[in-house]
């Protein structure tokens, strides 16, 4: 994808981090999802104080766009933007949970977008979440 492309959702991920709630953790995200009809989803980190009740970003943002739109599945890519208070510090990785709602919704060459503040990184799903349980196991 076009680096425009990146530098843009990684925007709109920046914008969706301001409204992270992480009074326990105080590491916000955001992250910003694009379907193949150039629209975004935006969704930020929500902490409870019943920790496990936490949800992260980036499923917020893919429960965003499946409840607004239904079942769409021509997800192309995420930018998640992450750190403490209100510095991007480090490259968020989605974690595990984050990684199978992605495959549950996305195809292989889906692209994780990671930004540091500095540098971007790119990584295709079937490299982070690879031999993943899915529908055809249960079928
Ligand atoms: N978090 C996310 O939003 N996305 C991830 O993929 C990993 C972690 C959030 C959850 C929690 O509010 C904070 O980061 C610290 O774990």
């Amino acid at each position: 994808m076009d680096n425009q492309i990146y530098l843009d959702l990684i925007e709109k991920a920046k914008y969706a981090r301001v409204n992270a709630y992480a009074p326990y953790s105080n590491y916000k995200v955001g992250a910003a999802l694009l379907c193949s009809d150039g629209s975004i989803y935006k969704g930020a980190n929500i902490e409870n104080s019943a920790y496990s009740e936490t949800v992260c970003a980036e499923r917020v943002a893919f429960y965003n766009a499946i409840s607004k739109e239904g079942d769409r599945r021509d997800f192309k890519a995420i930018a998640i933007v992450g750190g403490k208070g209100t510095k991007i510090s480090d490259f968020a990785f989605p974690c595990g949970a984050c990684r199978q709602v992605m495959s549950e919704f996305c195809s292989e060459k889906f692209e994780i977008i990671l930004y540091n503040g500095n540098d971007i990184e790119v990584y295709a799903l079937k490299d982070l979440l690879p031999n993943v349980f899915s529908a055809k196991n249960i079928k």
